[in-house]
């Protein structure tokens, strides 16, 4: 057989993969794992939403829609970032994909070139790097501040005039903190002096905390014209299987995004549109009561880990707590899930060693077994 894809093989392994198939072989050997791994709300889609899919499934809308996105559904997000965002928008610089990583993975195809660099804001998101990669793209790595987890202007180092673009997420997958006013007014000044796109993914802005209300970059100034601002179903509304994502752009980056997608995947699937729209046009306090949940369980959960002697990132969001820990977070990690029979991932899937994740998106019981085993441990 010929060589397969070099550019494939450049992408490493991702560094959770060792922790996850041994938690899952340990579950199957009928050991009590307890998975804080996985970065989904363990909540049921809401009645509502699911309904309106099986409606529209039973009335026919089983067809192809255009490939951009069902318009019902780009109108409802418009008016969705208007209120909630500040941003305005109209449907034709909106592109559904099939979840928000679709989205983002069509951003980066559709703004990167070979010699472009893309910056990205570490603790980060485990795809941001493979996707710049299959884009073609380089990718460049900057930590926030390890202390407050906001960015400081040592990034201007990272910059230079092959700088395309800057992605970041808030509030963050891993560390659950939040960028405030003064990190994101740095991200805009450095995105308007040296022409960079700011990819902003916001998947987990419903999910904030503490009475914090979320910051749209796009809605700072004239961002929204170097801004692909990218959201979804999964963690809002508890969707994660439908696989429906969004992102507003301006309108040649969505265009480009939409040719992406109509030489991939065509479209989202028509009926979970329908769901989207029924998610989006509805009543919003199933999103408010999940939400409520989850500071139930972070108030928990990092009063706890901070009570064993554990250091915590700022919980503001998410459903992520970040523990430092003391050595090697991938031989901690491994030994929480052998001792304690707690699965967790290593801060060193999101560049950041010497940290770990745990997710609380899980019970309330779960979390204080979990505890009580990692204090066990210690
Ligand atoms: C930071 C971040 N962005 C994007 C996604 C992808 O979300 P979706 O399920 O909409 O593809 C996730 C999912 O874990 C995430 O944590």
């Amino acid at each position: 057989m010929k060589k397969l894809s070099e550019k494939i093989s450049r992408i490493p392994p991702s560094a959770t993969m060792e922790i996850t198939d041994k938690a899952r072989r340990m579950k199957a050997q009928g050991k009590d794992v307890i998975s804080l791994s996985i970065g989904e709300p363990d909540f049921d889609t809401p009645a509502h939403i699911t309904e309106a899919c099986i409606n529209a499934l039973k009335s026919g809308k089983t067809h192809y829609e255009a490939s951009q996105g069902l318009l019902e559904l780009r109108e409802a997000i418009c008016d969705k970032l208007a209120k909630d965002n500040g941003i305005t928008a109209t449907p034709n610089e909106v592109v559904v994909a099939c979840g928000a990583k679709n989205n983002l993975s069509e951003a980066m195809e559709a703004c990167l070139n070979p010699q472009d660099e893309a910056i990205i804001l570490d603790p980060s998101w485990v795809s941001y790097e493979p996707m710049i990669m299959l884009a073609g793209a380089k990718p460049v790595h900057h930590s926030l501040n390890l202390k407050t987890f906001q960015l400081d202007d040592t990034i201007l180092e990272k910059v230079n005039k092959n700088t395309k673009m800057l992605i970041f997420t808030t509030p963050s997958n891993p560390t659950g903190s939040v960028l405030n006013r003064d990190s994101l007014a740095l991200i805009k000044d450095i995105c308007e002096d040296n022409d960079i796109i700011a990819c902003a993914d916001e998947i987990y802005e419903k999910l904030v905390y503490g009475g914090r209300k979320h910051l749209s970059i796009a809605a700072m100034g004239d961002m929204h014209e170097r801004t692909i601002t990218v959201n979804g179903f999964s963690k809002a509304y508890a969707m994660t299987g439908w696989r429906l994502g969004y992102s507003h752009a301006p309108l040649e980056i969505t265009k480009t995004m939409t040719k992406v997608q109509q030489h991939t995947t065509s479209q989202a699937t028509t009926f979970a549109m329908w769901g989207g729209v029924a998610a989006l046009r509805g009543d919003q306090t199933c999103v408010e009561d999940m939400r409520k949940q989850f500071e139930l369980r972070r108030n928990y959960l990092i009063g706890a880990l901070n009570d064993i002697g554990y250091q915590t990132a700022p919980a503001e969001g998410a459903f992520y707590a970040f523990i430092k820990v003391d050595g090697d977070d991938l031989a901690i990690a491994n030994r929480w899930l052998e001792e304690g029979l707690v699965a967790s991932t290593p801060g060193t899937a999101f560049n950041a060693p010497g940290w770990i994740r745990i997710s609380y998106a899980a019970g309330m019981d779960t979390l204080k077994e979990a505890v009580r085993r990692i204090s066990e441990i210690k």
